[in-house]
């Protein structure tokens, strides 16, 4: 057993045998006629499926009525399963209540802002907080780990589905009395709040608990500590309900690890994952790539953050997609090649388990044309043919499992908090993107063939040479002492626009700006000038920058300016040797070019270099794995090693 950064031991599947890559999907039998079961475990076999999550969505077959549970169809399938050596990711199955739990209770629905009913329809139409889904939820659960404790095929749980998926934000009557007793638990006293959420300003000063309600449609904009109080609230009230789940499952059946499906991808920021990740036995992730030129790039982000938040031991990618999905406007289907590109991106960046959602493309329902394992054109199809070939490539691949990631020099700080807050309304501007920011760092830093860690603000980062932190909003005075005491230690600190403006409490650190960093940086910024859409100013180094820029002076004689603004005559980009380390500001967006020119000068001090030949650097990522080496093609051409080996277009190499 090996621990993670958070102290506490990682578990893998309860499964005996060597180590192995698995592979597989959501199954979601009860979408088929029982002849199909047969069909489909035979299909497994030929692909090399090795587990597949069940009983996600199945609440509502396995308890059909309150008092009536149905375990026979279920038993038949896991069985089925058994019986040709496929493992059971299973399901608490709580993730959508039927339709007899709603009509019987709607008080368990979630309500918007607006104060409307969110209505059954689609699915997770629940409140985190209601006691009355709890009860229900956690009776299933119990009643499902009693059931299956014994059943060998069953190799973890699967705690309901994507937490927070469609009902993190929930304004009703049972949120306000949690999120009051969350506040209670944060701050203690009323004062302490009043303190904490300013509300001095606009006569806000509550006088008793009960006073205190969601941020809901307000006549303008709402409270902002209120605000970040209450997206850290419905983070935790999840949180919570993982792990009413999992004490169940723990008690019932110790023996057996315990996941949740992660979000870590694109814009799915509700859910502070750093936070949750030491909560489960192992982590688990579902990613979808969205169209784009960062496209690969972002895969790449989040996987590798996956691999950070499960402190750089194996996780389980747990869905994405063998083509196109069906949520975006335009669903685009992968080009040949990127269905094995794609997952082994995850695997490189640590991922032991490869899976799908789903098995076999539904013939009916709201994601019918979502691709598959199986698609609709059924085995003879250039996907079924794509899916077993990498099945057999995992196979090979076994030697991989097990090993933990290779820390790269650099890190860029990802901070939930930051995220958060640095998005809030009231802003100098709301065109800002927190995500993308970071994800361009990482954009650069891959065109140049730099290896990065994407690491959560309040992990593990002192060990990096070089450690960026892109708009990071929200300083703590804890995380400003780690920085400084970073950067003493000789530490290499970078750092952009709107980072380290405001406290925990989101008030002002006073005395121009950031506050938090002014000293380290050498720098005072006095106002912010934001730019207007379409606008954009140059620096003198060739860059161009947009969306940001800050009026400031130089307040220390070591500050090098490493660009100007060049119509203002004003500083844009500086470094300023501190100890054996440095902290640099970059004060404008200047996108992925822009962060690929500028960033060797930040990369050479702080000694960090390129793993891989010159001629390789930007059209190939390489990511390290215990010994083994991923050589991942980001173009659409093949690339010549120069070693006798041809990279293929959208190919990977392991070696
Ligand atoms: C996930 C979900 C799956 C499926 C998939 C489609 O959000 O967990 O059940 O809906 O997306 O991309």
């Amino acid at each position: 057993m090996t621990v993670s950064h958070h102290g506490e031991p990682r578990r893998w599947l309860r499964r005996a045998g060597a180590p192995r890559l698995e592979f597989g999907a959501d199954y979601n039998p009860e979408q088929w006629p029982r002849e199909v079961w047969a069909e489909d475990v035979r299909a497994m076999r030929t692909a090399g499926v090795t587990v597949v999550s069940l009983a996600i969505f199945s609440w509502a077959r396995i308890q059909p009525r309150p008092e009536v549970y149905d375990f026979a169809w279920l038993d038949e399938v896991i069985d089925l399963l058994h019986a040709g050596g496929i493992s059971v990711d299973l399901a608490t199955a709580t993730a959508s209540p039927p339709p007899w739990l709603v009509a019987r209770h709607p008080e368990i629905l979630p309500v918007d802002r607006a104060g409307n009913t969110v209505w059954p329809g689609g699915r997770q139409h629940w409140r985190a907080t209601s006691p009355v889904f709890r009860n229900y939820a956690l009776r299933l659960v119990r009643a499902m780990a009693t059931r299956y404790k014994d059943h060998p095929a069953i190799v973890a749980w699967h705690v309901n589905n994507e937490l927070g998926c469609h009902n993190l934000y929930d304004f009703s009557d049972d949120a306000a009395v949690a999120f009051r007793a969350w506040l209670r638990e944060r701050y203690t006293t009323l004062d302490e709040l009043n303190v904490a959420w300013g509300t001095d300003f606009w006569s806000q000063r509550y006088s008793d608990w009960d006073q205190i309600i969601p941020p809901r449609q307000a006549t303008t904009h709402p409270n902002p500590t209120q605000q970040l109080d209450f997206k850290r609230f419905s983070s935790d009230a999840l949180k919570e309900h993982l792990r009413l789940e999992r004490e169940i499952l723990r008690e019932i059946t110790p023996d057996i690890p315990v996941t949740t499906n992660f979000m870590v991808m694109g814009e799915t920021k509700g859910m502070n994952f750093a936070d949750w990740a030491s909560e489960i036995d192992f982590v688990s992730n579902d990613h979808y790539v969205l169209p784009g030129p960062q496209a690969l790039d972002e895969l790449s982000f989040s996987a590798n953050l996956t691999g950070n938040l499960a402190g750089g031991r194996p996780w389980f990618l747990m869905e994405h997609s063998t083509s196109a999905v069906n949520w975006q406007p335009i669903n685009v289907a992968k080009k040949p090649g990127e269905l094995d590109r794609d997952s082994l991106t995850h695997v490189a960046h640590g991922a032991d388990a490869v899976c799908y959602f789903q098995w076999r493309q539904s013939k009916a329902g709201a994601e019918k044309y979502h691709s598959a394992m199986i698609p609709h054109a059924g085995e003879d199809s250039a996907v079924f043919r794509a899916v077993t070939a990498l099945g057999a490539r995992l196979a090979d691949l076994r030697r991989v499992a097990g090993s933990d990631r290779k820390p790269a020099d650099v890190a860029i700080l990802f901070d939930w908090d930051s995220w958060w807050a640095s998005e809030q309304d009231s802003h100098p501007t709301d065109r800002l993107r927190y995500r993308q920011e970071a994800l361009d760092w990482y954009t650069a830093l891959l065109n140049l063939g730099i290896r990065a860690d994407v690491v959560p603000a309040g992990g593990a980062w002192q060990g990096h040479r070089l450690v960026i932190a892109p708009i990071l909003h929200v300083v703590p005075t804890d995380l400003a002492d780690r920085i400084h005491e970073y950067v003493n230690g000789g530490g290499h600190f970078v750092t952009t626009y709107f980072s380290g403006i405001v406290d925990v409490n989101e008030h002002i650190w006073l005395g121009g700006y950031p506050g938090a960093f002014r000293e380290l940086l050498g720098i005072r910024i006095e106002e912010f000038a934001p730019l207007l859409d379409g606008e954009t100013v140059d620096l003198d180094d060739g860059t161009v920058g947009t969306l940001w820029t800050d009026r400031f002076q130089i307040t220390a004689s070591d500050v090098e300016v490493l660009a100007r603004y060049k119509d203002a005559d004003q500083p844009a980009v500086t470094r300023r040797p501190v100890a054996a380390g440095s902290a640099a500001y970059v004060s404008t967006r200047l996108g992925p070019d822009g962060l690929t020119s500028l960033l060797p000068a930040l990369l050479g001090p702080a000694g960090v270099v390129s793993e891989l030949p010159a001629e390789l650097r930007g059209r190939v990522e390489l990511a390290i794995r215990g010994e083994h080496r991923f050589l991942i093609n980001r173009t659409d051409e093949p690339v010549d090693l120069g070693d006798g080996r041809v990279l293929d277009a959208r190919g990977v190499i392991v070696s």
